[in-house]
Order: structure tokens, then C-alpha cells, then sequence
């Protein structure tokens, strides 16, 4: 055969397709992490802990440095206990994750068929809708009025396809909550057959009454998930640890898809390290309510919409629309000056930036730079 009809025939040869739909998800965009010309930013984009993490978990990580060598344990048996003890739950109910984004991946790849779907708010947070379309499935958004999860609206999308409803409360990059009465509203009217998802990552930094993360009601619901992180109060976010806590039936199902060694031994121990440093936990709780109260009243009072009232450790600022005011252009001068900010036009948010509570010197950095920017 010729070389140019060779050539022919590899062109016509049929290729590797992704199956449908892949092409159409649009990948995870991170926090920035640089800006040009700017050597030592602060980041201030994804909402990590400020405070760094407790120094009894990195003592706990550098003792992992002896045994690279070793595959960790695949049941997380330490942490496993550790948290089952300190929330007081059944060990064997557990689910872990390479972060929580990785559960809810699971759970995706557990129900959903192509043609099932998921609900979630409008601005739900991105991993929930990734996975979801990975298994072929559709995502079914629901108004958030008010930037707020609305259960009325949650329950107008959900029909005899849906499998999952995503719910994170406080949600991200909203930063709003709803009270627990609601969430209960919410699962009552749902079908038993659904499985209601709560995903807690911020729910640490979220002290108002009536707030719950609903790990006690799942106790007892046949269909209730709720999922935490080792990625924000414990500052833990490089080491990828997330945890479900799920009804016996629906861990026991994950458990046989799940890879077998998804925690490093590193992460298990930082992770129990952590948990049982109440001290570290308890700083960055405070550190937050402080600045979060604070950087709301400033910023209002430059005349910017703070969304809210957030119970995390972001706020979500609303800019105006106005040439040279506008998101973007607030982002370039925040960037120039070293500040780095959550752009949140991917959750359909062209107007708003998400900023992390920083330290003190960084919130009053961004108070000193807005302010310059809103008055030029
Ligand atoms: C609402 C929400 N849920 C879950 C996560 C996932 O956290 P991780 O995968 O680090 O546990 C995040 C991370 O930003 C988040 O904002």
C-alpha cells in the first residue's frame, strides 16, 4: 500500500468519541492562583482557610514521610472511627472521597441512568452538575430568588426522573443558608425514591438558629446524604479528604464503586489530627465571624451589594453595571494590586466577585482598593 493511501485510510478510520454529552460539560474552573506581574498574590478566589491548618495535622501528615511506600488503609479505618465518634454515627455508614466532590461523584455514578436527572438551585455549586452530565443525565435547575435557595422551586423541577436533589447549605457562591425547617418541608414532599443530598462544606462557619446540617435527621431517613469536607474549616484543602454520611444501603452500594485506596494515609491522619484540634477549629470560626460582619458593613458602605448574609467564609459582592465599575473591571484592579478574587460568571453571576474572608491586612486591603476603585 502507498504511503498517501495508508494516509487516506487512518483519516477515514473511525475514532475514539467520548460518549455524548462529554464534550458539552464545561470543565471545573478553579480560584485564580496568579496575576501577571504580580510575584506573591494573596488568594483570595476558593474560599481555603486563612488561618492555614492546625499544626497538630501537619505533624500528623509529615509522619506519613516514613511509609511512601505503603498503600493506605482502604476502609480509612482511623478516620473512619474518629469520625464516627465524634459525631457519634456508625462507622459502617461512612462514606470518604477524595474531597467531598468526589462523593458526590459517587453518588452521581451510583443512581443515575442517561435520562435521569438532578435538581439543584441555579447557582448550585459546579461538581454537583459535572458528575451528573458524566453519567449522561440532565441537570434541572431551580430560580434561587434572592441568591437563596427557594424549596418551592426545588420541588417544581423535581419529576419521576429525578434521582438526586443537590442541596448545599450554606451554598456556594451564593453564601446563603435556609433554615432546617425548610429543608424538612423539603424532604417531606419529596419522593422516598429521591435521594436528598446536603452538602455541609461551609456548614462549620454557619452559627445562626435554626441552621442544621442534617446529620442528625439522616440518622433516621432511608434517603438523606449529608456530606462534609476536611477542605475548609480544617484547612485541609491539598489533601483531598470529603465524607458522606449516607443511609447502610446506599454506603454499602458506593463502597463497590468506589477506587480502593482514594484517601492517602497522609490526608487519614492530617484529617483525625484535625478533628480533634477544637482549638484550631473554634480560632478560625471566630476569625471568620469577625471579618465576615466586618467586610459586609464596609463594603455596604461603599455602596456595594453584599449578598447575604453569608454563613461562610466568602461574602459575594454584586458590582454595578456601569462601564469601568463592573465586575470584571473590579477583578483587574483587585488582580493588579495582588488581591485575587472569584470571577462567578460560570454560575451565570457576571456581575458579582466571591471574595474569601482573608486576614485582617488582606480585608482591609480590598475595603482600601474598592474603595479607590468605586470613588475613580
Ligand atoms: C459548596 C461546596 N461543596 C463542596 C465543595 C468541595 O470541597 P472538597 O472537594 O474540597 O471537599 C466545595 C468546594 O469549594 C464547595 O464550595
Amino acid at each position: 500500500m502507498s504511503d498517501d493511501a495508508s494516509l487516506l485510510d487512518r483519516a477515514r478510520a473511525p475514532k475514539p468519541m467520548p460518549k455524548p454529552g462529554i464534550m458539552e460539560i464545561h470543565a471545573y474552573v478553579p480560584g485564580k492562583a496568579s496575576a501577571e506581574g504580580v510575584s506573591d498574590p494573596v488568594k483570595l478566589s476558593a474560599n481555603e482557610n486563612i488561618l492555614g491548618s492546625s499544626e497538630k495535622a501537619r505533624e500528623a501528615y509529615l509522619s506519613a514521610a516514613g511509609d511512601l511506600q505503603m498503600y493506605p488503609d482502604s476502609r480509612t479505618t482511623l478516620l473512619r472511627n474518629a469520625i464516627a465518634e465524634t459525631f457519634r454515627l456508625e462507622p459502617e455508614r461512612l462514606i470518604f472521597g477524595c474531597g467531598s466532590d468526589e462523593v458526590f461523584a459517587l453518588l452521581n455514578q451510583t443512581f443515575l441512568e442517561p435520562g435521569d436527572n438532578i435538581v439543584q438551585g441555579e447557582y448550585g455549586f459546579a461538581a454537583f452538575a459535572i458528575g451528573a452530565r458524566a453519567c449522561q443525565a440532565e441537570v434541572k435547575y431551580a430560580r434561587e430568588p434572592d441568591y437563596r435557595i427557594d424549596v418551592d422551586e426545588l420541588l417544581k423541577q423535581v419529576d419521576d426522573r429525578t434521582r438526586l436533589v443537590f442541596l448545599a447549605n450554606p451554598g456556594n457562591p451564593t453564601g446563603t443558608w435556609i433554615p432546617f425547617s425548610e429543608v424538612l418541608r423539603l424532604h417531606a414532599a419529596l419522593p422516598p425514591s429521591v435521594v436528598l443530598v446536603l452538602d455541609g462544606a461551609y456548614s462549620e462557619f454557619a452559627g445562626e438558629p435554626g441552621f442544621d446540617d442534617g446529620l442528625d435527621f439522616a440518622r433516621t431517613a432511608d434517603n438523606v446524604v449529608v456530606t462534609h469536607t476536611f477542605s475548609k474549616l480544617h484547612g485541609l484543602a491539598a489533601l483531598r479528604v470529603g465524607w458522606g454520611y449516607a443511609p447502610a444501603a446506599i454506603a454499602a452500594a458506593v463502597d463497590r464503586i468506589r477506587l480502593p485506596f482514594n484517601i492517602s494515609i497522609a490526608g487519614q491522619l492530617a484529617a483525625v489530627a484535625a478533628l480533634a484540634d477544637r482549638d484550631f477549629q473554634q480560632r478560625s470560626i471566630a476569625h471568620v465571624d469577625q471579618w465576615r460582619s466586618w467586610l459586609t458593613q464596609q463594603l455596604g458602605g461603599l455602596g456595594l451589594e453584599v449578598v447575604g448574609p453569608s454563613a461562610t467564609n466568602f461574602v459575594l459582592i454584586g458590582f454595578p453595571k456601569t462601564p469601568g465599575k463592573t465586575a470584571g473591571d473590579a477583578d483587574a484592579f483587585l488582580s493588579a494590586r495582588g488581591l485575587l478574587t472569584r470571577r462567578v460568571l460560570n454560575y451565570g453571576l457576571p456581575d458579582h466577585l466571591r471574595l474569601t474572608i482573608g486576614l485582617e491586612e488582606h480585608n482591609r486591603a480590598v475595603v482600601d482598593a474598592l474603595a479607590e476603585f468605586m470613588k475613580a
